[in-house]
């Protein structure tokens, strides 16, 4: 889903936010395990207060596992507890309750000493658009039921989806708009998919992509395309210019008289990078703060 975020809609998505946080006890915060700190709302602390908060860090299977474990490290010194998941096939997915319950564990002891059944657990998803909320509702519900989430200024009724016994789960996530003032950030989200090609040059999402590989998943890269030769300079633009083209001519992205199409090599690197065709990379690191 692809939302042009104006000023108004933000201003509503968080007051649908606000809303739904009246009748919860846990968020679940999703973040896109490639590029957590990129796919997180801005103002998320603070349109989340108090509220008792999980990270999970989602499409882990297509994000480095080195890189995934240098991030939820990089939470739990913030306080934040992340736990890597791949909402679509359902990996680490049965984790979710029993952090809730941790998180929620205060409530549920008071409640049990002053004699009270404690009752299901209330938790809301949120995150920005395409990192897998209702992928993730729909796999906590064990069968399909969230469409893509409502937009903002589309009010729709509250329904609570029985996640076992213990959680109870909004049926529709809060949605976030993402960072759009950094063109690194806007950069790394076209370059995941989180924002389609189009906002930004589809060349500048592949040179920015390539540029990122070959610093850190130049094997990948090589193993992939064939490429013989690697940039040893990687302020040099025309360096990865010549590695876009290398991949055009390996993958028949020619135009006539035998120049390569660097729009359709573009479209190539990035389609494949989204896929995981390059194996399992994350495009952001603690250590780039
Ligand atoms: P949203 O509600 O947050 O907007 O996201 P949604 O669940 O619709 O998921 C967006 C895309 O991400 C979907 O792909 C979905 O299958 C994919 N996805 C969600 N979780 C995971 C995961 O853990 N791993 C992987 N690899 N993919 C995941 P799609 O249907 O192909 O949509 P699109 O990519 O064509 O937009």
């Amino acid at each position: 889903m692809t939302i042009q975020w104006f000023p108004g809609h933000m201003t509503k998505a968080r007051r649908q936010i606000e809303d739904k946080l009246k009748l919860i006890d846990v968020v679940i915060e999703l973040l896109d395990a490639r590029i957590p700190l990129s796919s997180r709302n801005p103002m998320v602390d603070e349109i989340l207060k108090g509220k008792p908060r999980m990270v999970l860090l989602n499409k882990h299977d297509l994000a480095d596992p080195v890189v995934t474990a240098e991030w939820v490290r990089y939470f739990a010194d913030q306080g934040l507890q992340a736990l890597p998941i791949d909402a679509a096939s359902g990996t680490q997915v049965k984790e979710i309750l029993p952090r809730a319950k941790a998180l929620w564990a205060h409530k549920i002891e008071s409640q049990l000493r002053k004699g009270i059944n404690p009752r299901a657990i209330r938790a809301l998803i949120v995150g920005i658009p395409n990192v897998g909320k209702s992928t993730l509702i729909n796999q906590l519900a064990g069968k399909k039921i969230a469409a893509t989430g409502d937009k903002p200024g589309v009010t729709k009724g509250q329904q609570w989806i029985k996640v076992g016994t213990e959680m109870d789960l909004l049926d529709t996530p809060g949605i976030l708009w993402p960072k759009f003032e950094d063109q690194m950030v806007g950069l790394r989200l076209a370059a995941t998919g989180a924002i389609k090609e189009e906002i930004l040059h589809l060349d500048e999402v592949a040179f920015f992509s390539i540029k990122y590989m070959v610093q850190h998943y130049g094997t990948a890269l090589q193993e992939r395309f064939g490429i013989a030769e690697m940039p040893d300079d990687l302020d040099d633009p025309n360096q990865i210019v010549s590695v876009m083209e290398a991949i055009g001519r390996k993958r028949g992205a020619i135009v006539s008289g035998g120049k390569v199409d660097l729009d359709k090599a573009s479209l190539i690197i990035i389609r494949d990078l989204r896929a995981g065709k390059l194996g399992r990379i994350s495009l952001e690191k603690p250590t780039d703060y």
